[in-house]
Parts: structure tokens; C-alpha cells; sequence
């Protein structure tokens, strides 16, 4: 009998999910506001319903969150933006619902969704980098999520590309997240537009600027083009350093800043080849945006149920 897998992908804002057959079909997508007091409660619920409106019984569930993770106990041992530390919400979701609970790293979620179901379908080695609020990484080997001790590994953003640089919220400076994320585009927008009294920039009011301000602008402004061409320079640093440890056969973009298309992947890879090792020499990295949009991490979460209920 054809069976059913729940996937749940928890982020600052929504918790989206969906129900995954074992055909690889999406049904039931949905989402739900993120309350962190009663986030357990509210995903069994939303666990509940999804099935009712797939009409379905799923026989596990898999969510992907953000930050460090145990997979093996279940908890989240420790999640900056939704203020969690060693949060056990497999065990309560499980009993809450009745079904085994899987949880893994958001960006590893992705990962696994992007490479089984999206732009990493026909790549045996991928590597998907996620930019929005923080910088998620997940690393896919021989077609297998390699997620490290726990799933706490393939923390990319977290790898520092200038010692002794920006603030963190990891504690750490200069990490790759401190420039590559949408939250760091957005300070040196509002940085830039400061600084740069006779610029276009200037004359936004800071609140009204987001991750699309300085692309759009970039034709008109010069200002506006610095703030891109710098992103665009330290992106290219983290990802080709990234390249240079795995050599994959694709790096994927997701996120908001993803969505930029050819105006972002056109210098990055410039700059990219620059920096990997062998400089032309070698298989060449395509760096490409991910296809799945908002649904990646739930087609990866539920892929995630799968893969640990059939191990
Ligand atoms: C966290 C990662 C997460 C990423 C994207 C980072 O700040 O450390 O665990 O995958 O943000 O949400």
C-alpha cells in the first residue's frame, strides 16, 4: 500500500507543510503563523489537518528547523531566532499525534527536496545555500544528505570569510552569513544609502528597504550598484570556498535573493571562477537557482520521514 509522509517546514514566520506520497506528489501545501510558545500544539494540529484535506493517514512526519539540532534525540538544542534551547518537539509533536517524528536542519531539508524532486535532480553531488534571514547550507554526497554529527553539521554560514569582521548572531565575526544573508544585504543598503548623501539610496526612508532595493536600483544609482557588487564579491568568496572543499557537480541558490536571477548569477559566477581553485582548470561549478521555490523544505522534510522510516 502506497504510503504518506508529512513534511513540516519551520521558519521565523510561517511553518509550512504538506503531505508527500511515495510518488513524489505534493498535496495538501499550506501554511500557518509561527508562535514559538505553542509551536508543538500548533503543528499537530496543522499536522492534523493537512491530512484531512489530503484525505489521507500519514504513517511519519518529518520537520525541517532552523539553527542546531540533535536528530537522533529529537530536540532542538538551540534555535537564535525562535529563542529555543533543547526544545524536545519531536517527542511532543509524536504524542500529540501518534506517529514517529523526524526532525532535521531547514537548509538540509532543501537540500534533500531540491536534489530528490527540483534543480538537483540530475546531480549526484549538490550543494544548496540558502540566503534569507541567515545563511543555510545543505550538502548532498552520492545523492545522500551528509548533514554531520546529529544533522549539526553543513553550517556554512558560519564559516568566517574576514577574521575579526561584522557582528554574528552566532557570536562569532566575519561569518559568511554576516554578508551573504537578505538580513546583511538590507544593513549595507541602509549602510550605503547613509553614507552616500547624493544617492538615490539616500532618499529612501531605511524602513522601506529590503533585499530587493539595491538590484533594482543598481542600473540608476551607483551607490546602489556598490552595495550589489560588494554582495555580489563576498557571495562568490563563501560559495567558492565551499567548492573548493566539495567540488560538486552544482551549487544551488534558494532564498529571497535567489530570485534576482541572471542580475545576481551572471557576475557571481564570474567572480566564483575567479576564486575556485584551478581558476578555468578542473569540472566547472554551475552555480543555479533552485527551483522549488517555497516548497522545498517541506517536499525535503517529508523526504526526510521517508528516508528515516524506511532505514
Ligand atoms: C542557522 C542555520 C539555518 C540558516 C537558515 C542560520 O543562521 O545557523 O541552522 O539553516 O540560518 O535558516
Amino acid at each position: 500500500m502506497q504510503k504518506n509522509y508529512i513534511g513540516i517546514d519551520i521558519g521565523g514566520t510561517f511553518v509550512k507543510g504538506g503531505v508527500l506520497t511515495e510518488n513524489g506528489t505534493l498535496s495538501a501545501f499550506d501554511s500557518i503563523p509561527t508562535h514559538p510558545q505553542t509551536l508543538a500544539s500548533d503543528v499537530a494540529d496543522f499536522c492534523i489537518r493537512l491530512q484531512r484535506s489530503a484525505n489521507v493517514q500519514a504513517s511519519a512526519v518529518g520537520i525541517g528547523i532552523p539553527g542546531m539540532i540533535d536528530s537522533d534525540r529529537g530536540t532542538v538544542v538551540f534555535a537564535g531566532n525562535l529563542g529555543y534551547r533543547n526544545y524536545p518537539i519531536a517527542e511532543k509533536v509524536s504524542a500529540l499525534l501518534g506517529l514517529p517524528v523526524f526532525i532535521t536542519n531547514d537548509a538540509n531539508a532543501a537540500a534533500l527536496g531540491e536534489s530528490r524532486y527540483g534543480a538537483g535532480k540530475d546531480y549526484s553531488d549538490s550543494i544548496l545555500v540558502t540566503l534569507g534571514t541567515g545563511v543555510g547550507g545543505g550538502i548532498i554526497l552520492g545523492g545522500k544528505l551528509f548533514a554531520g554529527r546529529h544533522a549539526q553539521g553543513a553550517e556554512i554560514g558560519h564559516t568566517v570569510i574576514r577574521m575579526g569582521g561584522e557582528q554574528c548572531t552566532c557570536g562569532r565575526r566575519g561569518c559568511f552569513e554576516a554578508y551573504a544573508s537578505a538580513t546583511a544585504l538590507i544593513r549595507d543598503t541602509r549602510r550605503v544609502g547613509a553614507e552616500t548623501p547624493d544617492s538615490l539610496l539616500h532618499k529612501l526612508a531605511p524602513e522601506s528597504i529590503d533585499g530587493k532595493t539595491a538590484f533594482d536600483l543598481a542600473e540608476r544609482d551607483a551607490a546602489a550598484q556598490r552595495v550589489v557588487e560588494n554582495y555580489v564579491e563576498n557571495l562568490a568568496c563563501g560559495l567558492a570556498n565551499l567548492a573548493n572543499i566539495f567540488r560538486p557537480d552544482v551549487i544551488l541558490l534558494g532564498g529571497g535573493v535567489a530570485n534576482q536571477g541572471e542580475s545576481l548569477l551572471q557576475p557571481l559566477q564570474r567572480i566564483f571562477d575567479r576564486e575556485l581553485f584551478g581558476r578555468g582548470l578542473g569540472s566547472p561549478v554551475p552555480i543555479l537557482a533552485a527551483s522549488l521555490g517555497n516548497r522545498a523544505g517541506t517536499l525535503g522534510a517529508a523526504a526526510y520521514a521517508l528516508d528515516c522510516s524506511q532505514a
